[in-house]
């Protein structure tokens, strides 16, 4: 059992302390809580974590995200030790696509190509040819010969949006995002009526009729981007909120309103998996260097190369 935190600490301050004493780096996802994004040295959407994680030279990685996220990390850095707040923190689109099943939906396909979402295990990683995020996917599916059937795991929202803008005809896994699948339509046009200025911005794992309405689509960066961007005075976000703290700092005149869920009286528009880390869990991660993610090393080497494939197309 960790030693209990001594409710005194400055949390922020000795997460500050114990990152140089052990040559450590913060990265975190923007739907960590806002105090965990404060502290972090790097902030980013799934790719640029990705790219950063494999580029550091810092000893230890402390990654404030989901399993997944830190998965790659340690997949595309071996040679550092990879820390996580909570090793439970999963990913409902990761936990839909477990790899038996996986192989065998393979198996029905010869000859295609499977391009995996990020969001899914390192051992469908390994039985993967390509994998994308959501900023890279649309040149991954585009980079792929016109005469290859195309598998898509495993959201399908992602695919079906995939499938629109490239015209390209895919097979899809039936998987989604417990968080994305819940704003709805009803509500968006309810809440476009009551802010005709706003301009509504999506995330591709939202359902296909939120993504028609919305004027932007794109990766978390890429939307903290657009609108940190744009001229206009009001945005509807239509992802998880943890994003409105940056959108915030770059943008601090402008009204930025989250996307309600179906249902108003849950906060299912959260990530349960995401806030599962907390500040006290970070700092206990980079006080007792654990828990530590860790992998089979030949698991690890298959699961790289459909990583390196999409890093060398991004
Ligand atoms: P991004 O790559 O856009 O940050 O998305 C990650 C994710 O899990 C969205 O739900
Ligand atoms: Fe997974 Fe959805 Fe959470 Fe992203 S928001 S980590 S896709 S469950």
């Amino acid at each position: 059992m960790a030693t209990p935190i001594d409710p005194s600490l400055d949390l922020a301050a000795e997460i500050q302390r114990l990152k140089k004493e052990r040559n450590a780096v913060v990265l975190a996802h923007y739907y960590q809580d806002d105090d965990i994004q404060d502290v972090a040295d790097f902030l980013g959407d799934s790719l640029q974590l990705a790219q950063t994680a494999k580029s550091t030279k810092a000893d230890v990685i402390c990654f404030a995200g989901v399993h997944f996220m830190a998965e790659t990390a340690k997949i595309l850095n071996p040679e550092r030790v990879v820390v996580v707040p909570d090793l439970e923190a999963g990913c409902s689109l990761a936990d839909g696509c477990p790899v038996d099943r996986f192989k065998r939906w393979r198996a029905r396909h010869p000859g295609a190509v499977a391009i995996s979402y990020i969001n899914c295990s390192a051992a469908v990683k390994a039985e993967s040819d390509y994998i994308c995020t959501s900023s890279n996917a649309e040149k991954i599916v585009r980079s792929i010969p016109e005469d290859r059937t195309i598998l898509f795991a495993p959201d399908r929202n992602l695919g079906r949006y995939l499938e629109r803008v490239t015209g390209r005809a895919m097979v899809h896994w039936q998987g989604s995002c417990i968080v994305h699948e819940t704003f709805s339509e009803r509500k968006l046009i309810a809440l476009s009526e009551r802010h005709p200025d706003a301009e509504i911005v999506a995330h591709p794992e939202c359902e296909e009729p939120v993504l028609r309405m919305a004027a932007f689509v794109g990766s978390t960066t890429n939307l903290l981007k657009y609108v940190v961007a744009s001229p206009k005075p009001t945005f509807i976000v239509a992802t998880e909120p943890g994003i409105l703290h940056q959108m915030r700092k770059g943008a601090p005149d402008k009204t930025l309103i989250a996307a309600p869920p179906l249902n108003e009286t849950c906060a299912c528009n959260e990530c349960p998996h995401m806030k599962r880390n907390t500040l006290e869990k970070v700092y206990l991660s980079l006080r007792d260097l654990s828990p530590r993610l860790e992998m089979p090393e030949g698991l690890r080497e298959r699961a790289r190369v459909p990583i390196d494939r999409m890093l060398a197309l991004s």
